[in-house]
């Protein structure tokens, strides 16, 4: 399922594995700590998918993966870092907790051929795939794996500056982010804050490569042409998954 990225343009994908690696050689026991996305929760709350199968895209340190299996459903989640699913692994284990967490690209799913699932979940990941083709085959991925009348739930960040068009009493932390950016370049070193028992400490890591963000449009228009049928969508602010303006697309196959 790994390494036949297309394009040569593994470096670009396995950015975030050297920097798991670097955080948790610092000590810290996360990358990026964070509640459950509530967009989720409250999906969850409205549509019962207990005992059902589901499958997370990037998971991560998979706050969402163990929040789904805390809902009763049954986990698959995958994830381009090794470093994070041994560390996912070795969370479920400690907890006793049933998750097949998987190294994997989500734009080639091949390895998951004969399974199916009733929901897809991809929770700040997708803008990762800064490629449109790349995007194009994930989604692609996506349908394939959704049985019919299966969901894709979708929650990543917005573009800034729709961003500032939508939520302007946020406008001044959105003009401190896009300063940010544009003052560490990708692959860069910067701070970056950590939890280093208990205490929080700098430490620093090559600046988040390249990605994409949409506008909340461009999200739906992607998941419609790849031939979902929209569900919702709105913009939040609430979570604080990522930079903390997102887009959530759900739609159904
Ligand atoms: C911004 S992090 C978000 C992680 C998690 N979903 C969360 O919200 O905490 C993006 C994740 O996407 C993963 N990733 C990047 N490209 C990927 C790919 N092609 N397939 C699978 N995972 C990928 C990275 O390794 C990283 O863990």
């Amino acid at each position: 399922m790994t390494d036949q990225l297309p394009d040569n343009n593994r470096t670009y994908y396995h950015a975030y594995e050297d920097r798991y690696i670097a955080v948790y050689r610092s000590g810290a026991r996360f990358w990026n700590p964070h509640e459950p996305s509530s967009a989720l929760a409250e999906f969850l709350d409205t549509h019962d998918y207990s005992n059902k199968n589901v499958l997370e895209l990037g998971c991560g340190e998979g706050f969402e993966s163990f929040y789904l299996a805390s809902r009763g459903l049954n986990v698959t989640a995958v994830d381009i870092s090794p470093t994070v699913i041994e560390k996912c692994r070795a969370l479920a284990s400690d907890r006793g907790i049933e998750i097949n967490f998987r190294v994997g690209d989500m734009t080639q799913l091949e390895a998951l051929a004969g399974k199916s699932f009733e929901l897809v979940v991809n929770v700040g990941s997708y803008h990762m795939l800064h490629q449109h083709r790349h995007r194009e085959r994930c989604l692609r991925e996506v349908n394939r794996l959704l049985v019919p009348g299966g969901r894709l739930f979708f929650q990543n960040g917005l573009n800034l500056k729709e961003a500032a068009v939508y939520f302007p009493e946020d406008s001044e932390r959105i003009k401190a982010f896009q300063e940010l950016r544009l003052k560490y370049r990708p692959g860069q070193p910067a701070p970056r804050r950590v939890v280093i028992n208990g205490r929080e400490e700098t430490i620093s890591l090559p600046i988040s490569p390249k990605t994409w963000f949409g506008r909340l449009d461009d999200y739906a228009a992607e998941i419609k042409a790849a031939g979902f049928k929209g569900e919702q969508a709105f913009r939040t602010n609430r979570d604080r998954i990522n930079i903390g303006w997102e887009a959530v697309v759900i739609a159904g196959k």
